[in-house]
């Protein structure tokens, strides 16, 4: 995969990719994001990708959000086209069936904070700061964050932090659900790593299940319940289920094919 705006490094089933415009602090202006729908477009397709870490260069920030030199001469419909193709990138990575794991090394405002939240875990450097200061710029957050952060933190929180612009730090999001490990700058991938490779052991299948399952409850018109009926039933029919039971009944760690 070739970029200008993204490093990617596939290592062990696991694609890690890098969020690289150091000196914008990685801010997401629209040639990131396109290749960022490219790179998840491949972590979908190819079978030697197994899961991913999403990170930013450098130490200071993960993402400080969308690229604020592009928003100055939009217009309302461009505004809301600008909106809807970030959308497209992070229900991409929400539904990705590969688990996706954003390694938060600094800053994560804004656009990248909805980036980190579209991820399914988070774990962040104790320098992390998070928050979506949009109505500091007089806009509101455009991709996802009035229900990403909802979903993730409450809606009293959610409603503070979007309205205050104020910044959380690594510690308190920790304690609102926000990130689910905090870790120091140098520990951060290998935390990453670690988080993901427990993932990675178990059934490919099941894990795509799972994901599929608990979006479910956040999807309009959609009965989360008899989505996981499905996704139950459907798990009979796997060569990883045949192989996770062999497996509990011979006394031996499953191996697993994804199949
Ligand atoms: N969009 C575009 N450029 C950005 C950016 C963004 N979201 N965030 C940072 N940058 C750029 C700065 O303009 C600066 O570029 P320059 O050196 O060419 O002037 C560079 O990144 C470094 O940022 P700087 O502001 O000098 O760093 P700092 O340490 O003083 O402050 C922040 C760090 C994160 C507090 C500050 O950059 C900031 O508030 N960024 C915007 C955050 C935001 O509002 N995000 C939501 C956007 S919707």
């Amino acid at each position: 995969m070739d970029f200008n705006n993204i490093l990617t490094d596939l290592q062990d089933g696991i694609l890690t990719i890098t969020i690289n415009r150091p000196d914008k602090l990685n801010a997401l202006n629209t040639p990131t994001i396109s290749e960022l729908k490219v790179a998840f477009k491949e972590v979908y397709d190819n079978d030697a990708i197994r899961g991913v870490i999403v990170t930013g260069s450098g130490t200071k920030a993960f993402v400080a959000g969308a690229d604020i030199s592009e928003f100055t001469s939009l217009s309302v419909e461009q505004g809301a086209v600008l909106s809807a193709s970030g959308h497209i990138l992070f229900d991409m990575i929400e539904a990705c069936p590969k688990p996706v794991v954003a390694a938060v090394n600094g800053f994560s405002l804004g656009g990248g904070n909805e980036l980190a939240m579209s991820c399914h875990i988070r774990v962040a450097s104790d320098n992390a700061k998070f928050g979506q200061p949009e109505v500091k710029l007089g806009l509101i957050p455009g991709y996802g964050a009035t229900q990403r952060l909802v979903q993730l933190i409450g809606k009293g929180k959610a409603l503070e932090y979007l309205m205050t612009a104020d910044m959380m730090t690594a510690e308190q999001a920790e304690k609102l659900g926000m990130v689910n490990y905090v870790t120091t700058p140098d520990h951060l991938m290998v935390k990453a790593h670690e988080v993901l490779n427990k993932i990675l052991v178990q059934s490919p299948m099941a894990i795509s299940a799972i994901i599929r399952s608990v979006n479910a409850y956040f999807t309009d018109g959609v009965n989360g319940y008899k989505v996981e009926i499905e996704e139950f039933g459907k798990c009979f029919g796997t060569e990883d289920f045949k192989e996770g039971t062999s497996a509990f009944m011979e006394k031996r760690k499953a191996s697993f094919t994804g199949k």
